[in-house]
C-alpha cells in the first residue's frame, strides 16, 4: 500500500498533509499497551505481544516508505525482569521467533538491524540469532532498525560515566576533556543522531528509562491507542503533528531571526 492510499475517515488525504521535505530522520516508539489490549479481550497476555509484533512490521514498512531513515523501538526494559518468569520467558523466545522469521526480508529491503541494551542475560540461542541478524546486516544502508531489548537510560548513563572515569584514571584522557561530544561518543547509540521524534501509545506520558540521553529534546506525541491497535494511519497522524510543533530549542521562534532589539523597538 503506498502512501497516497492513506486516507482518513473525512476521506481526506492524510499523506497531503505531511510535508516529505521535514519528515523525522529518526522516529522512536516506546510500544506500550500489549498486555491491556489482550486482558481487555479476555485473551492472555501473551496474544498482545504476538499481535504488537504485527503493528511493529506495520510501523517499520511505514517509517521507511515515509522517508524516515532510522527507528527505535522499546521491545524489553530493564525494569521488564521484573514481570512473572512465564512472561519474560514468552518475550524471549517471542523475539527470537520473530527475528529467525523475520531477518532475511528485512535485509532484503536492505535495513540495518541494531540491538541496543545489555544481552549479557538473555540465552544463548537468542544471542546467537542477534548476533547473526546484526552481522548479516550489517552493511545496509537504506534504513537502521534498532530494537533496544534489557535497555535502561540511567544504567546506559551510568556506564558511559565509569568508562570516562576510567580512561580518566588511567590517564587516557583528561577530566576536563570530559564534555557532551565525548559522553555521546560512549553512548550505545554512538553515532545516531537523536530522535526528533518519541511516540508511545496506551496514553501513558512517561519516559519509563528510555533513552534519557538522546530525548533531551525530542518532541514527544502520546497515542491512547494501545500499541496493536497502532497503525500506518496513526503513525502518519502523529508525523502531521510533529510536523505542527514549533522547536525552539531554547531559543525564541516567534521573533523569526529578528535580533531581541529589534523586537523591542518595533514593540
Ligand atoms: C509493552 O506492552 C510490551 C513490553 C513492555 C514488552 P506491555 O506488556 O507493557 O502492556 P501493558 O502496558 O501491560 O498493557
Ligand atoms: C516500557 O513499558 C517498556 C517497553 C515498552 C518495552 P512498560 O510497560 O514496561 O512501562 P511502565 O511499567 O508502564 O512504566
Ligand atoms: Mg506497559
Amino acid at each position: 500500500m503506498g502512501l497516497e492510499k492513506i486516507i482518513d475517515k473525512k476521506n481526506n488525504d492524510l499523506s497531503k498533509k505531511i510535508d516529505k521535505q521535514r519528515v523525522p530522520e529518526h522516529v522512536a516508539i516506546i510500544m506500550d499497551g500489549n498486555g491491556r489490549w489482550a486482558t481487555k479481550k479476555g485473551l492472555p497476555r501473551s496474544f498482545g505481544h504476538n499481535k504488537g509484533v504485527s503493528t511493529l512490521k506495520e510501523i517499520l514498512k511505514a517509517s521507511k516508505r515515509l522517508g524516515c531513515k532510522v527507528l527505535t523501538v522499546y521491545a524489553f526494559s530493564t525494569e521488564n525482569w521484573t514481570r512473572p518468569r512465564k512472561e519474560v520467558n514468552f518475550l524471549i523466545n517471542l523475539f527470537s521467533d520473530v527475528l529467525q522469521n523475520e531477518i532475511n526480508g528485512i535485509h532484503e529491503e536492505s535495513t540495518k538491524i541494531k540491538f541496543i541494551g545489555d544481552l549479557s542475560p538473555f540465552p544463548e540461542t537468542l544471542k546467537k540469532i542477534i548476533s547473526s541478524s546484526e552481522s548479516l546486516t550489517k552493511k545496509n544502508n537504506e534504513f537502521l532498525f534498532n530494537v533496544c531489548v534489557n535497555y535502561g537510560g540511567r544504567q546506559e548513563i551510568v556506564k558511559v560515566a565509569r568508562k570516562l572515569a576510567l580512561k580518566s584514571f588511567s590517564g587516557e584522557i583528561k577530566p576536563s576533556e570530559v564534555d557532551e561530544e565525548l559522553f555521546n561518543s560512549e553512548l550505545l547509540t554512538q553515532g545516531i543522531k537523536d530522535p526528533e521524534l518519541l511516540i508511545r501509545t496506551s496514553g501513558e506520558k512517561r519516559l519509563s528509562n528510555f533513552l534519557l540521553w538522546q530525548l533531551a529534546y525530542s518532541e514527544i506525541y502520546i497515542s491512547d491507542l494501545l500499541w496493536p491497535d497502532f497503525n500506518e494511519y496513526e503513525f502518519l497522524k502523529a508525523i502531521v503533528d510533529y510536523q505542527s510543533r514549533n522547536r525552539r530549542f531554547g531559543g525564541i521562534e516567534s521573533l523569526n531571526n529578528k535580533s531581541f532589539e529589534d523586537s523591542q523597538h518595533s514593540s
